[in-house]
């Protein structure tokens, strides 16, 4: 059975998932830890990436290349887009798009800066083959993982479906928040989704990161660390649906 990876960045939003598995054995994979066990009889490997995009992308691909697995579903904390959303909300990411790949428009010496972004930059998907690979701005989540996630049984909080953001960023801009969720339709933001995407599209391997709200500038409210648990029990919930 090939096996599903589940990562998140931090132990607040991977040490629930260890604690859960039984017949857990710690595997080396580069310089991340990872956890291989079972969930329910299935065999999950949970990693912790670490955070940010550059250790999302490098762990994914050698979790890919470890273990073969049939689906990688990234989990975590994030920080609100969407006005109607608070700390605690879900947002299964039908899509995700990486916030850093920008093309600025064309601005002549002394013409300034627009402080808000341009159009999304496409990102190769790398390839075997010679020549240039196919270029995706936005990473669609795999259709079975979503109905997966979907079914869900949730009372706790709102749970819906969205695009979100990933960068190397932390944005506290409440004009730059509210560009971002009206033109690029962004939910909620996070540093790791689209570059763990971006691999699992290269690899041809489905993939889905659901994310929890932690914070949301957009309300004043603060990183709260407890909601990495919650979001960790609905991912595991998403992984007995699959
Ligand atoms: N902006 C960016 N990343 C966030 N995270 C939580 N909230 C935010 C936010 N507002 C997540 C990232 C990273 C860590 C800082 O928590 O994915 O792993």
């Amino acid at each position: 059975m090939r096996p599903i990876v589940c990562t998140g960045a931090m132990d607040a939003e991977t040490l629930w998932l260890i604690d859960a598995l039984e017949n857990a054995e710690p595997v080396t994979l580069g310089c991340w830890k990872c956890v291989q066990g079972e969930l329910d009889g299935y065999p999950v490997v949970i990693v912790r990436t670490n955070q940010g995009m550059a250790n999302a992308a490098a762990s994914t691909a050698l979790a890919i290349e470890r273990f073969a697995p049939c689906a990688v579903l990234n989990q975590g904390t994030s920080g609100g887009h969407a006005p109607d959303l608070h700390t605690g909300d879900i947002v299964i990411g039908a899509q995700v798009i990486n916030m850093g790949a920008v093309r600025t428009p064309e601005r002549a010496r002394g013409a300034g800066m627009d402080p808000v972004c341009g159009e999304p930059l496409g990102l190769e998907i790398a390839n075997t083959q010679p020549g240039d690979g196919e270029k995706k701005t936005v990473f669609a989540a795999d259709a079975d993982l979503v109905r997966a996630a979907a079914a869900v049984c949730w009372t706790e909080s709102t749970v819906v479906q969205g695009t979100i953001g990933s960068g190397d960023v932390w944005n506290n801009e409440l004009d730059r928040i509210a560009w971002l969720h009206e033109n690029w339709g962004t939910m909620t933001e996070e540093m790791e989704a689209a570059a763990s995407a971006q691999i699992c599209a290269a690899y041809g391997v489905p993939f889905l990161t659901v994310r929890i709200l932690s914070n949301t500038a957009v309300h004043g409210e603060p990183f709260d660390e407890r909601t990495g648990e919650a979001c960790q029990k609905f991912a595991r919930a998403v992984m007995r649906n699959y």
